[in-house]
């Protein structure tokens, strides 16, 4: 498997980023509850150094709610503020809010001591393309928002969204790349549709995803597809044109991908399984959580890959 992607302008991003630092308090982070350690540029340590750091753990309505909790404790021990959120949903903006105030309570403080009043904290998003930045933004920032005019000599050229009398957000968020070093992060950032699909690639996807779910969720793939999981799905079977997809899979989850497959009427001239159209339909299952709420990683992970 070999996944890979060349962004343009990552360069420039990065050093319009490191500038922009320079203008806020708070860094608001956003990674994918399903995939917290591979949707995290761990670049973002160095550029936000100094700076509060708040964590939103996104998309934790599709993420297995024992694993993000775990995750949040993890981030809470490395000293970052945490909030686990749908950034489609206005309810969970009051939470964000208040954890803003929280990590910024020094600075809020120190200004007051300086006779500063009302300076309201800066604040920047950032994360990886499709993680939800903009989607946030908006829910955030709602009808309510005003947009504020450039200030001379601080923000020239920026802009700000006042979000309340407390908080201003820079407009445009930083876009960070994901860092595929390790072939299992782009194999997890492509299955949560992070990066684009490439069609070849679509059936080894679902493959590892079925051999993952039947490791760690054992049952779920049953409940949706009302399949056997097991017995008669083992080793011994050998479905019609597996030798197509099987590679370095294991027969069990080529087996299960054309029970899929058949139960899904996904089939080919000559009554053979369809492994591409069954695989496309696992992976858009999985991804708008039909399949259930499944995470990909576990803290263990991280520390495994360091
Ligand atoms: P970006 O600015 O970081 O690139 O991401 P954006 O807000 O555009 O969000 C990407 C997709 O993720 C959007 O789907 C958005 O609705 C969805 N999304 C964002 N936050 C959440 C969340 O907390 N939970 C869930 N379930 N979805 C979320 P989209 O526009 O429909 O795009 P797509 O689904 O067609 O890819």
């Amino acid at each position: 498997m070999n996944y890979q992607w060349y962004p343009g302008h990552m360069t420039k991003a990065r050093r319009m980023m490191q500038e922009d630092m320079k203008l806020i308090d708070l860094v608001i982070e956003l990674i994918d509850a399903r995939i917290p350690f591979s949707s995290r540029n761990p670049d973002i340590d160095e550029l936000g150094k100094n700076k509060q750091r708040l964590i939103l753990l996104n998309k934790a309505d599709l993420a297995d709610e024992r694993r993000t909790e775990a995750w949040a404790d993890y981030f809470r021990k490395k000293g970052f503020y945490v909030v686990k959120l749908d950034a489609r949903a206005k309810n969970g903006m009051k939470t964000v809010g208040s954890m803003i105030a929280e990590a910024c309570r020094e600075k809020i403080e120190r200004d007051r001591k300086r006779g500063i009043k009302n300076r309201p904290v800066r604040a920047m998003i950032v994360g990886i393309p499709n993680v939800g930045k903009s989607t946030f933004i908006n829910t955030y920032a709602g009808k309510a928002c005003a947009k504020t005019g450039n200030k001379p000599g601080v923000t020239r050229g920026k802009q700000w969204i006042r979000l309340n009398k407390d908080v201003e957000l820079l407009d445009t968020p930083g876009i960070l790349w994901p860092k595929f070093d390790d072939q299992m992060i782009g194999l997890r950032l492509a299955v949560t549709g992070a990066i684009r699909d490439e069609i070849l690639q679509t059936e080894e996807m679902a493959l590892w995803l079925i051999g993952y779910m039947r490791k760690n969720y054992p049952g779920m793939l049953k409940q949706r597809y009302l399949i056997a999981e097991d017995g008669g799905t083992e080793e011994n079977s050998s479905p019609e044109n597996a030798e197509e997809v099987s590679g370095e899979w294991k027969k069990a989850e080529v087996a299960l991908l054309a029970e899929i497959a058949r139960v899904r009427g996904c089939r080919l001239k000559g009554d053979v399984p369809d492994y591409a159209k069954a695989a496309q339909l696992l992976i858009d299952d999985f991804r708008s959580g039909r399949l259930g709420r499944i995470s990909l990683e576990e803290p263990e992970d991280a520390e495994k890959t360091k």
